[in-house]
């Protein structure tokens, strides 16, 4: 598997707390992975440095061997690095269907190619049907999004996403404030969208139990720093990450 996005030397200050202290990680192109890490450890800003949403201070980002660093997040999208839970791309008083059959519509071209290899769409209603089936919306696909669970509503939010192509997917605690069953739900989806899609996807996500069942590498951020990389073993044994861990029995 060859590297997709590479990050070199990343740094960013946040006054004087150093958010991403020097990061260097190489994610591989069909990938399953996990970044966890304590609250504030510099998460969520490091897919914010990714994805264009704040400049770096120094460091480099490569997509597809491309230098990408401080590019503008549009021109990011475009290239096919996307960020689900961006709730603003659902219309709550639009249907499930029609937000996306709209998003469908507008990338049709583009978003049939990712299942070219397996099928062939006959028109955005058949392409629509599909994408409600697979993330587990048919049978909710009259309810207007405001009327969804929660749950639903960010499978919706990764069904936009999908349309839009990915090549690689960050999903940003897609089971915060879940109850179990909609974790459960969710880590089925996460784990067939990377394994009939064939996508590179980086989450982050704080229940263990998802992160180590279904991620093939894990990254550990500690303050701003990458401590630790790995399989599921290997990072269950890592004495960095037990100890950041102290006191909580997580794995
Ligand atoms: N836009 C911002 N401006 C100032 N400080 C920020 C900003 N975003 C995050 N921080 C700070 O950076 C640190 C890391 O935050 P974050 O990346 O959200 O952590 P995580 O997602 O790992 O919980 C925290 O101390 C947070 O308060
Ligand atoms: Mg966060």
């Amino acid at each position: 598997m060859s590297a997709i996005l590479e990050i070199k030397n990343l740094n960013k200050h946040f006054g004087g707390i150093h958010v991403a202290n020097n990061i260097n990680m190489s994610i591989k192109k069909g990938e399953m992975s996990a970044i966890i890490g304590p609250n504030g450890a510099g998460k969520t800003t490091l897919f914010n440095l990714i994805t264009g949403f704040i400049p770096s201070d120094d460091g480099k980002v490569f997509f597809e061997g491309q230098d990408i660093t401080n590019t503008r997040p549009e021109t990011i999208v475009k290239l096919g690095i996307i960020r689900a839970f961006q709730v603003a791309s659902v219309f709550l008083e639009e249907t499930v269907y029609d937000n996306i059959y709209l998003a469908s519509l507008a990338h049709f071209n583009k978003s049939a190619k990712i299942f070219a290899d397996r099928m062939i769409f006959k028109d955005v209603h058949e392409h629509t049907e599909f994408i409600l089936k697979k993330l587990g919306l048919f049978d909710c696909k009259d309810l207007k999004a405001s009327e969804l669970s929660h749950g639903d509503m960010k499978a919706l939010d990764i069904a936009i996403a999908l349309t839009l192509q990915p090549k690689i997917l960050l999903l940003d605690e897609p089971t915060a404030g879940m109850a179990p069953e909609e974790r459960f739900k969710m880590m089925h989806l996460i784990k067939e969208l990377h394994d009939y899609f064939k996508l590179t996807l980086v989450f982050i996500e704080h229940d263990m139990d998802i992160v180590f069942s279904i991620a093939q590498t894990i990254r550990v951020l500690v303050q701003g720093q990458l401590i630790a990389e790995g399989n599921p073993d290997y990072i269950r044994q890592h004495e960095g990450v037990i100890e950041a861990y102290l006191g909580k029995e997580v794995f």
